[in-house]
């Protein structure tokens, strides 16, 4: 069974709801999916690599920057080998800001630049996810999940 890690960061609990459209969506296809916040659970950088694809979930705040509860984390990643680790990005924003959804283009470039596989689409939306953003959810999941598919046909 593909084992899926979700972590995420939300302030007011829209990537929250993100996340949790996310988790549905793969426990309805069967996958082992764990779901961790960056604020309230502990996350060692080395369980990364215990699974065939990661999603990691960050609202945006002060400029775009990465939430604070997420920054140890952030530094963190440098400690492991990310080379060709399935990765996906996404979070909630707001375009009323200069930089929307920041905070997912700076995690996403970091993993890149890391050697991280990323899933193509970083999936961003406007503040709370209405019914279409839920589908955009399951799309993007979908999507990483054809990934990982590839891989083990490999
Ligand atoms: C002080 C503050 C600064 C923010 N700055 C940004 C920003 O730079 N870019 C952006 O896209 N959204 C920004 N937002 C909007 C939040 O990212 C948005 O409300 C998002 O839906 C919060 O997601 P969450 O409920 O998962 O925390 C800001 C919100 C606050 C309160």
């Amino acid at each position: 069974m593909n084992k899926v890690l979700i972590l995420y960061a939300s302030s007011t609990g829209n990537t929250e709801m993100m996340t949790e459209a996310m988790v549905s969506y793969l426990e309805s296809q069967r996958y082992y999916v764990v779901m961790k916040s960056f604020e309230f659970d502990s996350i060692n950088i080395e369980e990364l690599l215990n699974y065939d694809l990661v999603l990691i979930g960050t609202h945006s705040a002060d400029d775009g920057e990465i939430p604070f509860e997420a920054e140890h984390f952030y530094d963190e990643l440098n400690d492991i080998n990310l080379k060709d680790r399935l990765i996906g990005v996404f979070g909630s924003g707001e375009s009323f800001y200069d930089v929307f959804c920041e905070s997912i283009e700076i995690m996403g470039d970091r993993l890149e630049y890391l050697g991280a596989r990323l899933v193509p689409t970083r999936l961003k939306v406007e503040l709370e996810p209405d019914e279409k953003d839920r589908l955009r959810c399951e799309a993007f999941v979908k999507e990483a999940c054809e990934m990982i598919e590839e891989t083990v046909g490999t």
